[in-house]
């Protein structure tokens, strides 16, 4: 079978990552049997410089034919940061309803954890970001801008449909995994959203009386993250919280270059996209020396989302394989391999 991808390699090292990654997808169609059938566009800082935008406004019509979109990073200095993120990343994953954004993450062989020392099966854990609404919202303003009186009101918007979607699909996951789930809440300090956020994580918990659930605050959660990352499995978080959270995970397994994600539409009515966590970095930009990993690892779920399960399971033992021989690494895991290397080390390491 054939599927159509677009492609957005984007900013900086997206660009060098997203190359890596095809080329390996490319591979693992070869031999499994199907064929990717690549779109390319160049929506990115670069073309927001030049036309005033960071896609056409027909962008989000373009991409809605795709089986799946695979997206570099955005992001680059001279263009504001809230630019990169409302102008093309934030209105893909709401037009396409891809709420949820799932996050996993695994300590692999031949990478550096800043727990090194232990067994590679104590951490694997997967964060469930809410990916459409929560903080990350437009509604609220700056007021008396250059006055003593100055100040800026931010809303955040949590829906119950938004809510309980997001943690039912904490549950479901669970179910396939460990059956436990840690919520991530701030219901303390955060008087209106949180105590809501835990009251449905409270009711849809009772339907699911095989999983084992809890809540903790976002401090304290991150805290226990850094020492105890063994006794997580599927976290559950707003879109804010998940967004840190699912970075701090990656550093604990093993740094950003490291942790793949997709921001899914679970009912596959439009389609989802898969990307690093990581951003553009343009403190590396321009090297060749990017971890090309977590894009590759992040077409291995889009494999997965396509269910290519069997292509998907292969490119992962690819990484292992490509990481455990030692040969190949990049600086950020203690090497000296640039991005090309390791991607062609894991592409001849598909079978
Ligand atoms: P970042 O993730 O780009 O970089 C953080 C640090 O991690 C840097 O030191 C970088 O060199 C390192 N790093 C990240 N990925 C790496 C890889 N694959 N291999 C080796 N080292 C890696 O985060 P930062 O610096 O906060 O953001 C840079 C730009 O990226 C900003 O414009 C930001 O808005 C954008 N961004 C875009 C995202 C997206 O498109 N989804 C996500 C996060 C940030
Ligand atoms: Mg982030």
């Amino acid at each position: 079978s054939t599927y159509r991808i677009a492609s957005i390699p984007g900013d900086g090292i997206g660009v060098d990552v997203t190359a890596e990654a095809r080329r390996v997808l490319d591979r693992a169609g070869e031999l499994h049997g199907f064929r990717l059938e690549w779109t390319e566009f160049d929506w990115s800082c670069e073309c927001y410089l030049a036309t005033g935008s960071m896609m056409p406004d027909d962008g989000i019509e373009q991409l809605r034919p795709f089986d799946g979109i695979l997206l570099g990073a955005v992001g680059f200095p001279g263009v504001p940061d809230h630019v990169s993120l409302w102008g093309l990343l934030i209105p893909i994953r709401r037009a396409f309803a891809q709420y949820v954004n799932l996050r996993p993450v695994r300590l692999l062989p031949g990478t550096r954890s800043v727990l090194a020392g232990r067994e590679a099966d104590e951490l694997e854990m997967v964060i469930v970001r809410e990916n459409t609404e929560g903080e990350y919202s437009q509604i609220g303003g700056r007021h008396n801008s250059g006055q003593p009186g100055e100040f800026a009101v931010q809303q955040s918007i949590f829906t119950r449909t938004g809510v309980e979607r997001i943690i039912r699909f904490a549950f479901e996951l669970a179910r396939t995994r460990t059956g436990r789930v840690t919520s991530a809440t701030k219901s303390n300090g955060i008087i209106h959203t949180m105590p809501f956020w835990d009251e449905v994580f409270a009711e849809v918990a009772a339907e699911y009386p095989d999983v084992h659930s809890e809540q903790t605050h976002i401090d304290a959660l991150a805290a226990r993250m850094v020492q105890h990352p063994d006794r997580l499995d599927v976290v559950v978080g707003s879109n804010l919280f998940g967004d840190i959270l699912s970075d701090l995970a990656a550093a604990v397994t093993g740094g950003l270059g490291m942790a793949p994600s997709g921001n899914v539409n679970p009912p596959g009515e439009f389609p989802s996209m898969f990307e690093a966590v990581h951003g553009s970095a343009p403190d590396i930009a321009g090297q060749g020396i990017a971890n090309p990993v977590a894009q590759i690892l992040a077409g291995a779920m889009m494999l997965d989302h396509l269910g290519e399960t069997a292509a998907a399971a292969a490119v992962r033992t690819a990484v292992e394989r490509a990481l455990s021989a030692g040969e190949v690494a990049t600086p950020d895991l203690g090497g000296k391999s640039t991005t090309t290397e390791l991607g062609a080390a894991v592409a001849s390491a598909i079978t």
